[in-house]
């Protein structure tokens, strides 16, 4: 019982984010992928990415507000888990889609000006994916905190690369678009100190 009340939120969270994957191996496993199975891949990484940068994004003000432990884990998980997937997504373009030829790869970005968005939120992510490893190993290097603000931007650019890569339905980019430019928005210090106010937990506390 005290192993679970300890370890449940860990193990809930970790298989959560690793279902996707599995979904996705069972589909191609089977053959349920559609005739452009990369394209499928493709799409399906890049979403499960910006959902898990999403709720990551939510952890800290719902911990905020509610203040669940539990929740902080979420939005360490989330972030790891999110950038699992963008370097699938991004594998999975350059050895299955173009089989490493950059020349080619290159070519398509001038073409495909959305993924300019992508790259630069790939970009964004990798110092802040390094510096929350380094943390987790007890060895958070002096000055790295900063880092972490680098996500803002990160996630804002993911909501435009998903937004201009979309072709006919912009709904669910422009969904996730106005999620995500909601949670920065509560970050603003007076809506912050607001949710100190009637939140569960003293914003100081967190980041
Ligand atoms: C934080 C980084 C990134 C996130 C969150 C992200 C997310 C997404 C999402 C949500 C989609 C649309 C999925 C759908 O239509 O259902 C997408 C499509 C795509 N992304 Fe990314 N992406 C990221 C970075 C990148 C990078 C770095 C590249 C290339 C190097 C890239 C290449 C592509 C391509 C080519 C597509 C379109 C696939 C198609 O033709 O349908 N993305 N991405």
């Amino acid at each position: 019982m005290t192993w679970l009340r300890r370890h449940g939120a860990f193990v809930v969270i970790n298989v959560l984010a690793v279902l996707p994957l599995l979904w996705l191996v069972v589909d191609a496993w089977l053959g349920r992928l559609s005739a452009d199975p990369v394209t499928d891949v493709q799409d399906r990484t890049g979403l499960y990415a910006i959902i898990l940068l999403t709720v990551s994004l939510a952890g800290t003000p719902l911990y905020w507000l509610l203040g669940f432990d539990w929740l902080r884990l979420l939005r360490r998980l989330a972030g790891l888990y999110a950038f699992g997937y963008v370097v699938l997504h991004v594998a999975n373009l350059v050895w299955l889609d173009f089989g490493f030829n950059l020349t080619f790869l290159y070519e398509d970005i001038l073409v495909k000006r959305y993924i300019i968005a992508g790259l630069a939120a790939f970009i964004l992510l990798l110092p802040v994916f390094l510096a929350s490893l380094a943390i987790r190993q007890a060895r958070p290097v002096r000055g790295w905190r900063w880092l972490r603000y680098l996500v803002y931007p990160a996630v804002l650019l993911a909501a435009v690369h998903f937004i201009l890569q979309t072709r006919l339905d912009l709904r669910l980019p422009l969904a996730f678009t106005a999620v995500i430019a909601l949670l920065l928005f509560v970050r603003l210090p007076f809506i912050r100190s607001f949710i100190d106010r009637s939140g569960k937990r003293r914003v100081e506390l967190d980041q």
